[in-house]
């Protein structure tokens, strides 16, 4: 089977809209045809201040929500980044590797720096989409499934491992992104120019899985479309309604022209009530099961000891390689 591997931020607490279409619906998706490695990055956490109590409550909290969302321990291989310490030194051996102008030009660092100060972010920041490589390149993944934001890091992913190829030998697979077109990116619901993410400009604009469903349906309702009343798919001519398109072709698994058909002659109210209805349905269960796992926090560890232990079995294997290929002494 080829291999996937792919991560999330235990951080925000609840995963967003966003989160969930463009990544771990994919993830639930890929466990079935691949061997699959998903994990919660809580070393790419700190990269930025974090609470301990509160990141370890969110490390949990984001375990939980990614079994809600169906991934399922017998069917992938579900752990902890700070669980298997050779993401970190494998990530030291690609620091090495990487340009210091190279690491500049990532334009997530440029983003979160730039709203941070750039004396105030820190090195860690800077090197995030190393660390990233790192994670990537340890489980020779074929397949890295992610939205959109992400494809600056595997590109960087596939630059590293060639590198790292052609000067010390054949070591490590070279990714391709998995990236769906129709999720790739999804956008906020209040400006949709820019991506739903939890730096949002209004909360109005984002939405959490975790939230009230009665909140979510509001903010569906409320979303901004524009002065037109057509609904059709034109994500140039009419992103707000393309969006509400897309997420909700997805959710459902209707295609667009056939909600297009549908929709024909009829207003965006009754777009945006009946997607706000199957956002409920959602998000309802979703809840409920994040809950039922959170409940059962000795569980939910155990999971994650036997995820850690399946991933370490496999980057110990690809650590031990290119250590010995860059030249480290065996220890004995
Ligand atoms: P993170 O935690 O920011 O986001 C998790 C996943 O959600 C996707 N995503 C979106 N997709 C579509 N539309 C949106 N508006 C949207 N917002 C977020 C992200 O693309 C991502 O796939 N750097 C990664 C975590 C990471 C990782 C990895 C991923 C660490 N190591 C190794 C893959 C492989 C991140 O910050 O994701």
């Amino acid at each position: 089977r080829p291999r996937v591997l792919s991560g999330i931020q235990p951080t925000a607490g609840s995963f967003h809209l966003g989160n969930y279409l463009g990544a771990v619906r994919q993830w639930v998706a890929l466990q079935e045809s691949h061997d699959a490695f998903y994990m919660v990055v809580d070393l790419h956490a700190i990269t930025v201040p974090q609470d301990p109590a509160e990141l370890r409550a969110n490390t949990r909290l984001a375990t939980a929500q990614l079994l809600a969302a169906g991934l399922d321990p017998d069917r992938c291989t579900l752990f902890v980044q700070s669980h298997v310490p050779e993401h970190a030194q494998l990530a030291w051996v690609m620091n090495c590797l990487t340009g210091f102008g190279e690491a500049s030009r990532m334009t997530q660092f440029k983003d979160k720096s730039a709203k941070q100060g750039a004396d105030r972010a820190s090195v860690g920041l800077f090197t995030y989409p190393v660390l990233q490589v790192a994670d990537i390149l340890l489980y020779q993944a074929n397949e890295v499934p992610v939205g959109e934001d992400q494809r600056q890091h595997i590109e960087l992913t596939r630059d590293l491992a060639e590198r790292f190829n052609g000067r010390f030998g054949e070591t490590f697979k070279v990714p391709a992104p998995y990236i769906l077109k129709e999720t790739a990116k999804i956008y906020d619901l209040q400006d949709p120019a820019i991506k739903m993410s939890k730096s949002a400009s209004t909360p109005k604009g984002l939405i959490n899985l975790l939230d009230e469903p009665k909140a979510t349906a509001k903010k569906v309702k409320s979303a901004v479309t524009d002065t037109d009343t057509v609904i059709k798919y034109d994500p140039a001519e009419k992103p707000g309604v393309s969006n509400l398109l897309s997420i909700y072709s997805t959710l459902t698994g209707t295609g667009i022209a056939e909600l297009e058909q549908k929709y024909t002659g009829k207003g965006y109210g009754a777009l945006k009530t009946d997607l706000a209805e199957v956002m409920v349905e959602f998000v309802t269960p979703f809840r409920d099961r994040t809950q039922e796992y959170l409940d059962d926090p000795e569980t939910l560890d155990s999971i994650l000891a036997k995820g850690a232990e399946k991933a370490r079995a496999v980057a110990a294997e690809t650590l031990a390689q290119a250590y010995d290929r860059v030249g480290f002494l065996p220890a004995k």
